[in-house]
């Protein structure tokens, strides 16, 4: 489909450097047959390229979660996602243009979470399922209005998770299309469907400074008059005494309005198609709904929709015979730490009643995703919703996924259907 090389032609530098573009993320094929032989030959693999920083990549899960349960040793700040040198040097010169949790290591970093903690706990998300279950049955309606054909990725995957986003923020419906505008925008920037500047970064800049107007609004608002919504508790929080700093509190919103929307909605489009690709476990959920709970876990382990985060050393330290020198960067690939022969039984099968299913698309330990129990919640209705009534379902043609090896996953999904 694509102009990727074979994997077979390919020096164990040229697989290193998969990550150097959005490319491999496009063929899920590719990307796992070049992580498996690096997991296997090379899973602590330093990457050079010219217009690249060094880093260490490593595929293992062993690895990437040893990494995670260190946060002293390995910091998020300054690299916590891969760009190139310009992209680099543009954050030392400037610093973050907005500060948020995954930039950030204790003690701000805890305290900074825990203002928000409270609100991702099971009490308070409880809360939310009428408001999901409406949702669900609207997606249900827009399929039914579409008469048998639709493209679930962008239709349905992409939209139901923006809703959700803006009933925890309180911000109108009107909002969506200029949220979604800029979430795709931000996480997709250099994706040519997604694409708002032929110069990607000065397309971020441009999309950042939207995001910064539009939340100034809606923190004048909130102090003015507060709700009990989460851009209520952003707007007005206090950390150690003093209210929360412009670009933290920007990077609060921003984290909250990004973080649980093209996740969430890679993880539905990508499970979709997985059930697709797999009609037994489509069939074995429809006939066994009580699987719902590990299906959900498994279309996350499978898509994997965040493909990495980075961490800087603090001190030199041993990696699997390897000396990561203070100083150096690793990044964790998610997406192969899911497929590890070493820990899943049969990683490459979808099995919706997989148990144990000890991934990490939610990473680990500190910075563990505070909205993955939101996002299993998503999953659950949406799926619950729809596949009661899903009589009969298949592709409708050929699926695509989105350039970037940040969040990407599954962007175009025709589906032909019959509803009970
Ligand atoms: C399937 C959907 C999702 C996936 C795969 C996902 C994945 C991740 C990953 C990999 C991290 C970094 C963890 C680490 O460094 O150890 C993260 C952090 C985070 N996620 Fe999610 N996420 C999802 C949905 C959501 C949702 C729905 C929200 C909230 C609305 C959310 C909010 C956050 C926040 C605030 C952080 C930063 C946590 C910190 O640094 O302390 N995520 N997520």
């Amino acid at each position: 489909m694509s102009n990727l090389p074979n994997p077979a032609d390919m020096s164990l530098d040229e697989c290193g450097q998969i990550f150097l573009s959005g490319d491999a993320f496009t063929d899920e094929h590719f990307f796992h047959t070049v992580s498996a032989r690096l997991r296997k030959e090379a899973p602590v693999k330093w990457v050079e390229h010219e217009l690249f920083n060094p880093f260490y990549m490593l595929t293992k899960h062993a690895d990437v979660l040893e990494v995670e349960l260190h946060p002293t040793e390995f910091l998020n700040a300054p690299r916590a996602i891969l760009g190139d040198k310009t992209a680099d040097s543009m954050r030392e010169m400037q610093g973050h243009l907005v500060k948020s949790l995954v930039q950030m290591d204790d003690p701000e970093h805890r305290d900074h979470r825990n203002l928000t903690s409270d609100w991702f706990l099971p009490k308070n998300l409880a809360t939310l399922q009428g408001r999901l279950d409406e949702l669900a049955e609207r997606s249900l309606q827009q399929m039914a209005d579409a008469g048998g054909e639709i493209d679930f990725a962008s239709e349905i995957a992409m939209q139901y998770p923006l809703y959700v986003i803006l009933a925890i923020l309180g911000l109108p419906e009107s909002d969506y299309p200029r949220m979604l505008r800029l979430t795709q925008e931000l996480f997709g920037p250099a994706d040519p469907d997604f694409q708002r500047n032929p110069d990607a970064l000065q397309g971020i800049l441009e999309t950042v400074a939207d995001f910064v107007a539009y939340f100034d609004g809606i923190t004048a608002d909130r102090q003015a008059n507060p709700t009990d919504d989460l851009s209520s508790v952003i707007a007005n929080g206090i950390i150690n005494g003093s209210p929360i700093g412009h670009k933290e509190q920007l990077g609060y919103y921003i984290i909250a309005a990004t973080a649980g929307h093209d996740t969430t909605s890679n993880a539905m489009g990508g499970g979709m198609k997985a059930l697709l690709e797999h009609p037994d476990q489509l069939a074995r959920l429809q006939a066994d709904p009580s699987l719902m709970a590990t299906a959900v876990d498994e279309m996350i382990r499978w898509t994997s929709p965040v493909k990495h985060f980075m961490r800087t050393a603090t001190r030199d330290y041993e990696l699997r015979g390897t000396t990561i020198k203070e100083g150096q960067d690793v990044l964790l690939s998610y997406w192969s730490a899911n497929r590890d022969e070493d820990v899943f039984e049969n990683p490459y099968t979808f099995d919706v009643g997989r148990s144990p299913n000890k991934h990490l698309a939610f990473g680990f330990g500190v910075h563990y995703c505070l909205g993955a129990m939101l996002a299993r919640m998503e999953m659950k209705t949406l799926f619950g919703a729809i596949l009661p009534r899903l009589k009969k379902v298949e592709l409708a043609g050929e699926p695509a996924l989105s350039w970037s090896n940040f969040v990407s996953g599954v962007k175009t999904l025709p589906i032909r259907y019959e509803l009970a």
